[in-house]
């Protein structure tokens, strides 16, 4: 078994894509979505790729960085892929992984597993912990009625989208950062969350390919914005993601959130989508009891699962 590390060359971003679809179906990436992931490192954060080669073909790799949804101090995220038929290496990839880590002397690794996938089982064998678990799920379209959640809107409450405002000034930019920022902060999770500054946000988020600013719904006090509903370009067929969805405290259950999503439902269904997919905190009674009633579908949890690590010099 050999180690290299990724190059950054084209045909190493297309090796990556190739083989964590091939291990990773259901979770498809797309060679677009990396090399923006890679082009909007945050200052001072990690992020490291290694392929494992037999007979000098890739058939694995595994990866660390700097959690890109939360990145608290000191965590590093990790993930894995072999080939099927080369699981046998599992144990010599991470031993590997382990010794490129140590340079870095993560306080805790994070990582991120569906729960009926063989690598739960082998996280948990390492000493990884559940700390937080995500249901992702789906609503097919061709099966939603909207009529019957059809309700009136607070008089005071108008719905724009993102596309209605002049979304390239920074003015507007920062209004919705604040808007984003403060829901994100109320969304009920596991970790404490680090949120990114507003620079590093102008560039993952608002020139992201994937953003779309006409399927970006906001509820409008006036001129305040008190709620949103985000969908996003996805690389699952026929489908849109759901982003953050949320409402400002003063606003809630007047019927904003709902609104807003059938709205964004809405939208799916006249450009043509079949599917709206959304991931939820299993904890998040609030958005599951709407997502539900509006009939979205769950599938398996997705894992986060974290092993503390310590520094021996240091006991
Ligand atoms: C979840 C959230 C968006 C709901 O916003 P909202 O505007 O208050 O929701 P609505 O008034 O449209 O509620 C619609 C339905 O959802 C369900 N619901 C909303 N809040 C609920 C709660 N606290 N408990 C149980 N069910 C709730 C109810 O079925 C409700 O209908 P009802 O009021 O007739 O009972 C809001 O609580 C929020 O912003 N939370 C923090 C951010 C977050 O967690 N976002 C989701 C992660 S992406």
């Amino acid at each position: 078994m050999n180690i290299r590390p990724f190059d950054y060359s084209d045909a190493d971003y297309e090796l990556y894509v190739r083989l964590s679809n091939a291990v990773y179906p259901d979770q498809p990436r797309t060679l677009e979505a990396l090399r923006h992931f890679d082009a909007t490192k945050g200052p001072g954060e990690i992020a490291q790729t290694f392929f494992i080669e037999q007979a000098g073909q890739a058939v694995g790799w595994f990866a660390f960085m700097t959690p890109r949804f939360n990145p608290l101090s000191g965590q590093l995220e990790v993930e894995w892929g072999l080939l099927p038929g080369h699981e046998p290496l599992s144990e010599a990839l991470w031993g590997a992984l382990e010794r490129e880590l140590a340079r870095h002397r993560p306080g805790a690794l994070v990582t991120r597993v569906r729960e009926d996938w063989p690598q739960a089982a082998f996280y948990m064998a390492r000493g990884f912990e559940v700390y937080d678990r995500m249901w992702p799920s789906t609503l097919d379209l061709g099966r939603f009625d909207p009529a019957p959640f059809q309700r009136p809107l607070p008089e005071s409450i108008r719905i724009g989208t993102l596309a209605d405002l002049d979304y390239h000034s920074e003015a507007v930019q920062r209004r919705y950062y604040a808007l984003v920022t403060a829901l994100l902060r109320d969304v009920p999770s596991a970790q404490p969350v680090e949120l990114w500054p507003f620079e590093l946000w102008q560039e993952r988020s608002m020139k992201d390919k994937n953003l779309i600013p006409e399927a970006n719904f906001i509820a409008f006090e006036g001129e305040a914005m008190v709620g949103v509903s985000q969908l996003w370009r996805s690389p699952r067929p026929q489908t849109l993601q759901t982003g953050l969805t949320g409402v400002l405290p003063s606003h809630r259950r007047r019927g904003i959130a709902l609104a807003l999503k059938l709205r964004a439902l809405e939208y799916a269904r006249q450009q043509g989508y079949r599917y709206v997919r959304t991931n939820n905190h299993q904890v998040n009674r609030p958005m599951l009891a709407l997502n539900e009633a509006l009939g979205f579908e769950k599938g398996p949890a997705q894992l986060h699962l974290k092993k503390s690590l310590f520094v021996k010099e240091e006991l």
